[in-house]
């Protein structure tokens, strides 16, 4: 989709009385209808997604018969956590193609930030990241990840490195084109792939009819060469096009995904 209006309807719903006021401040925020907290099951059905308030934060759950579970962001525990303690630091695809080495760590604009996993890794090799997600409610819901990350002795400080803004990265970066201070613009745009593993389908029955598929991805690119110092680095599944037709002078292949980097300046610690 070329925006960040999402095609299926969404609802908010508290999972218990005590998060009402949380839940009707979230659906006004967001425009969005608020189910009541005991409604039957047929009312949420009337959704494709609920965005629902619980005890432990804010997930989303898609609706209807056979519908996975929900998604949230938590870099404390599951994949994301197992990654960060022994995911391979630096000899990672993503750390190479971003340029962290001994004692490099650029600066990152994550101008695709979804629900943060790849500026989480990078901010764990000790990058500074400014994430960027146009969509509000993977906003809302990347932005609940951080604030409960937070009070953690051990990730509190990595997502002190993580600042997120809710913006459409195009315009973002055409309008601060002379702001200095990002070596490495990051892009991970949404692709129509069909990757069956079970994560996967799980994420993307909560994203897609979210975001949608990111058509203007090409653009992306053209305004993340202007504003990076160093290198626009894109990640894209293997075997993707090249965004905006545009062949990279270095690449990172992995089983499903590949990193093209578009170096402009070398890096210097
Ligand atoms: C595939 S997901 C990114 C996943 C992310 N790399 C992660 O590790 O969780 C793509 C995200 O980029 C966002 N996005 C795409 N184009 C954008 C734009 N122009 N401005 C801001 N966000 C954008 C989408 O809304 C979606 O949430």
């Amino acid at each position: 989709m070329a925006d960040s209006s999402y095609s299926g309807s969404v609802a908010v719903q508290a999972c218990a009385e005590s998060l009402q006021a949380r839940a009707t401040e979230l659906a006004q925020s967001l425009g969005l209808e608020l189910v009541p907290v005991n409604a039957p099951e047929s009312d949420r059905n009337q959704h494709e997604l609920i965005l629902e308030v619980t005890e432990s934060g804010l997930q989303i759950q898609p609706c209807g018969k056979g519908a996975p579970g929900p998604t949230a962001v938590d870099f404390l525990s599951g994949s994301v956590a197992h990654r960060r303690q022994f995911g391979g630091g630096k000899g990672q695809m993503i750390a190479k193609a971003v340029g962290v080495k001994g004692a490099i760590k650029p600066s990152v604009l994550d101008a695709t930030a979804g629900l943060g996993k790849d500026s989480f890794v990078l901010a764990t090799l000790g990058c500074s990241v400014t994430m960027l997600e146009r969509s509000p409610i993977i906003h809302a819901l990347l932005q609940d990840g951080l604030e409960r990350a937070k009070a953690d002795p051990d990730v509190g400080p990595i997502v002190e490195q993580m600042s997120l803004h809710n913006a459409n990265s195009i315009e973002w970066m055409q309008e601060n084109k002379d702001l200095a201070g990002f070596q490495v613009v990051y892009l991970d745009p949404m692709f129509p792939h069909k990757d069956k593993s079970a994560l996967v389908k799980k994420e993307m029955r909560a994203f897609r009819p979210v975001v949608g598929d990111d058509l203007d991805a090409d653009q992306l690119l053209e305004a993340a060469l202007e504003i990076a110092e160093n290198r626009v680095v894109v990640k894209r599944p293997r075997k993707a096009p090249y965004l905006a037709n545009r062949k990279p002078s270095l690449q990172f292949e992995g089983k499903s995904s590949r990193y093209d980097v578009y170096p402009l300046k070398k890096l210097e610690s």
